[in-house]
């Protein structure tokens, strides 16, 4: 299977309309768990075992790792738990919006594709856009996990989640990274990291009371930071 594929391709461009948790999941209305970029799945098929009141959503641009990933769930009869093929990107956004208040408790985006090049950034799964509409669909205390193996991924990640105003991370937290997973199970990636000696670099970070910025704005001042060659002189 290709390890990457380029969300940027017209095929993956095309908007799908998600089901929403009541189509989902066996009781709509518990706390959910959203993982983005979730692959074959394994950490949310353990967590939602330990975690049976709460709903579990996995989204992955990998059509056969989702199919897999739903087989698994299907013979297991774990109706706590669904995984989606989609555009994080282009699908996710409009799903978010749908929720009801407080439905959405905790959001991870862990390991994503690392897009070095400065002409793949477009690539990134995390991007201001989708960033205000997870922001948007959670409520104050609730959380946002990160974690990559990779510094270039993450920096910039921590970088807009930042500029955006909308998230704290817990005074407890060792800086600059948390040295442990506050999800308690690894993912594939994760275990292939430990198992390696790599490095993990993580931040868990909490929505704030803070109002959303206009995306404009917090594209404007992304810019500047992440590619500031590319920004016109009269911003
Ligand atoms: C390096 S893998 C890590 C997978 C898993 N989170 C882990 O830690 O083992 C990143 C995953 O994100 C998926 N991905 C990348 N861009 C995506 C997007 N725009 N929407 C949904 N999934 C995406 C990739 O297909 C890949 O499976």
């Amino acid at each position: 299977m290709r390890q990457h594929v380029n969300p940027l391709s017209r095929f993956f461009q095309l908007p799908l309309e998600l089901p929403g948790p009541d189509q989902l999941f066996d009781t709509a209305n518990r706390p959910i768990h959203l993982d983005i970029g979730c692959a074959r799945g394994v950490c949310l098929l353990e967590l939602s075992a330990m975690k049976p009141d709460w709903n579990h959503l996995g989204v992955e641009i990998r059509r056969p790792l989702v199919l897999a990933a739903q087989r698994d769930r299907d013979e297991l009869e774990r109706h706590n738990l669904h995984y989606l093929f989609c555009n994080a990107n282009i699908s996710l956004e409009a799903w978010l919006a749908e929720l009801t208040e407080d439905q959405l408790q905790l959001v991870s985006i862990q390991f994503p594709d690392p897009w070095f090049k400065r002409r793949h950034r477009k690539r990134r799964v995390m991007q201001p856009s989708l960033l205000l509409a997870i922001a948007a669909a959670l409520s104050p205390s609730r959380e946002l996990f990160l974690q990559s193996d990779v510094l270039e991924v993450v920096e910039p990640m921590v970088a807009l989640v930042e500029l955006s105003g909308c998230f704290d991370r817990p005074d407890e937290d060792t800086r600059p990274w948390r040295t442990n997973n506050p999800l308690q199970v690894p993912t594939e990636r994760e275990r292939y990291v430990q198992e390696q000696g790599l490095p993990a670099y993580r931040v868990l970070y909490r929505r704030n009371e803070q109002p959303l910025p206009e995306l404009e704005a917090l594209e404007i001042v992304w810019q500047r930071v992440d590619n500031p060659a590319d920004v016109p002189l009269n911003h």
